[in-house]
């Protein structure tokens, strides 16, 4: 693991965008797995600047994010939908034909899930970003969700409903109970991956990623296996390390 500890949010969102900007530099046609919640933002507004100011095109990449809540309508303000066109979609060049988000509205849930996974093998992500939560998930991978799990309908916690009902005005009766995921072992197949953190909230789990035993306690700790993963963190999240 290549762990980074910058100043803070901003240095953090400068360096990812460093990465991704090579990335897609490189390879015009990358396949990139992409996260919602507040840590990738700073990234997306980098991106979207540098696409209006430079003209980075993303005519040809391909995109899969992470998750999506289940049972709200795909334009209700807090699905993951929504937020990735708001933040990102509707502001770079990229083909509507190859975004792809799980549809949390499909009528059969769990057949959704598994062409999701089928379409994620197919395409095989070339890089994979994530944030991480306070309990050590990734993707809505809780806790003791198996290593070995692949794209499915997930519970989330009652933490991981607690840290969202903010979205959800404060109300943890708003916030939907379960969600579709990537799976870890889908998550671990992308040739390179890359988890932003930042603010004292995700100290411990940071700590347990880096130096914990790998262990389904703490899904994020099975990054420790994967040969290409990079990690930007503020000091603040990087304040539990050795
Ligand atoms: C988002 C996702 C989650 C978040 C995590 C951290 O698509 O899958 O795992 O990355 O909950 O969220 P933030 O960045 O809001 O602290």
């Amino acid at each position: 693991m290549n762990v980074i500890v910058v100043k803070d949010y901003q240095e953090m969102s400068e360096k990812a965008f460093e990465i991704v900007l090579k990335l897609i530099t490189e390879k015009n046609n990358a396949v990139l797995g992409l996260a919602t919640g507040s840590s990738p933002v700073g990234l997306y507004q980098l991106m979207v600047k540098d696409h209006q100011q430079n003209h980075t095109s993303y005519q040809d990449i391909v995109t899969f994010n992470l998750d999506e809540y289940i049972g709200l309508d795909k334009h209700h303000p807090q699905t993951y939908y929504t937020f990735m066109h708001q933040n990102l979609f509707d502001h770079i060049d990229i083909k509507p034909e190859n975004v792809h988000i799980p549809n949390g509205s499909a009528s059969d849930i769990e057949a959704e899930a598994k062409a999701y996974e089928a379409a994620l093998n197919q395409a095989q992500l070339d890089f994979q970003l994530l944030g991480i939560g306070s309990n050590g998930h990734i993707g809505f991978n809780e806790p003791y969700t198996p290593f070995d799990s692949v794209t499915g309908v997930v519970n989330l916690t009652e933490r991981t409903i607690k840290d969202n009902a903010r979205f959800f005005d404060n109300d943890i009766n708003k916030v939907p109970t379960q969600a579709i995921s990537m799976g870890i072992a889908s998550i671990m197949k992308a040739k390179k991956i890359l988890v932003l953190a930042s603010g004292l909230k995700k100290a411990d789990a940071i700590y347990g990623m880096v130096h914990g035993k790998v262990d389904e306690s703490l899904p994020a700790s099975i990054l420790q296996n994967h040969n290409d993963v990079t990690v930007i963190i503020d000091e603040q999240a990087a304040s539990k390390l050795k």
